[in-house]
C-alpha cells in the first residue's frame, strides 16, 4: 500500500496547491494539479466527495486563513484530530476578497 516516505531530511513532503480567488473545493484544486489525494483503500472506496467516507483528510500546513470553517461532517469524522486536518471534500479555499496558496500535507494520518 502507498504511504508517504520521509524524505532524506526526514521531513514528510509536503503537495503546493495554489487557489486562485474564487470558491473551489480543496479536492477539486488537488485533482486538478494531479495531487494524490487517497491513500490505494481510499482511491477505491471514496465516497466521491459526498462528505461520507472519511477518507480524504488532509493537513493543512499554511493557508488556512484562506478556508471555510470547519463543516458539520468534519467535525463529526475530525472530531479527536488536529485542527489543522481537513475533509478535502468538504474544505473550500478562497473568497471573493482573498486568494493565495495553500499547502497540503496529503495523508497526514499514515505519519508516525
Ligand atoms: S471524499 Fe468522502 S468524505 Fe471526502
Amino acid at each position: 500500500m502507498w504511504q508517504p516516505k520521509p524524505g532524506s531530511d526526514g521531513s514528510y513532503p509536503v503537495d503546493k496547491a495554489k487557489a486562485i480567488s474564487g470558491e473551489k473545493l480543496l479536492r477539486n484544486i488537488m485533482s486538478e494539479n494531479k495531487i494524490e489525494l487517497y491513500a490505494a483503500y481510499g482511491k477505491v472506496m471514496n465516497c466521491g466527495g459526498g462528505g461520507s467516507c472519511g477518507t480524504c483528510i488532509v493537513e493543512i500546513v499554511d493557508g488556512k486563513d484562506l478556508l471555510n470553517e470547519r463543516t458539520n461532517t468534519e467535525l463529526r469524522y475530525l472530531k479527536k484530530k488536529p485542527e489543522s486536518w481537513r475533509l478535502a471534500c468538504q474544505t473550500i479555499v478562497g473568497n471573493k476578497e482573498n486568494s493565495g496558496k495553500v499547502v497540503v500535507q496529503r495523508l497526514p494520518q499514515w505519519k508516525k
